[in-house]
């Protein structure tokens, strides 16, 4: 099937923000969704973005049974680390049900890849749910590791009001 990868625009924001949706439905998680169309419209696409998207687009005569031509997205930003210096983050990486086993999954994947490397990265970096295993096979079976046994770190986070009073000073 044909399809293309290329870079998410403002206007790609209602598609993303619906297969968001489908993908934390997919992960059992959807409840914990807060992010709207509207704020991925002001946080990728404002003079500052926080986030970069790519899409996978079909052509019209290939569109899902509910008429959607974007398949498929990816969002990754850039970090740093202070030992190996520039990577990035993979924040999402999803493909339509209908859509899979066609080589888009890998095709976005591999952008993101390419991305990183022409930004100078030195690594790619992302999580995936521990039940979720057909994805840590396909994330396997595109030559990336499993380093949770290895990493011997505790993932951290400040939030809500914890995070208001840390801001506060007042912990
Ligand atoms: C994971 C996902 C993105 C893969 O996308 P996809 O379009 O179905 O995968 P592709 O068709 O590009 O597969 C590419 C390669 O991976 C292999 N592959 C795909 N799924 C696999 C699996 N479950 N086990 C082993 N290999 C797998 C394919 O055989 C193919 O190999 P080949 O190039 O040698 O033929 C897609 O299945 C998806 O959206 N899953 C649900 C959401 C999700 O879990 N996302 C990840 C969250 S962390």
């Amino acid at each position: 099937m044909d399809f293309t990868i290329r870079a998410a625009t403002l206007e790609d924001c209602k598609d993303i923000s619906r297969m968001i949706m489908e993908l934390a439905e997919y992960e059992k998680l959807s409840d914990r969704v807060k992010v709207t169309q509207r704020d991925l419209e002001q946080d990728g696409f404002s003079k500052n973005p926080f986030f970069h998207g790519i899409i996978a687009e079909v052509p019209e005569k290939h569109k899902s049974k509910e008429g959607h031509t974007k398949v498929g997205y990816s969002l990754y930003f850039y970090t740093y680390s202070s030992w190996k210096g520039r990577a990035v983050y993979m924040e999402d990486l999803y493909v339509m049900p209908e859509f899979r086993g066609k080589g888009i999954g890998k095709a976005l994947m591999s952008k993101v890849a390419q991305l990183g490397l022409a930004a100078g990265c030195n690594q790619l970096d992302f999580t995936v749910l521990d039940w979720n295993k057909p994805s840590l096979d396909f994330y396997l079976s595109q030559g990336c590791l499993d380093i949770t046994a290895n990493i011997g770190y505790h993932c951290m986070r400040c939030e809500g009001d914890a995070l208001e009073r840390l801001a506060q000073g007042d912990t």
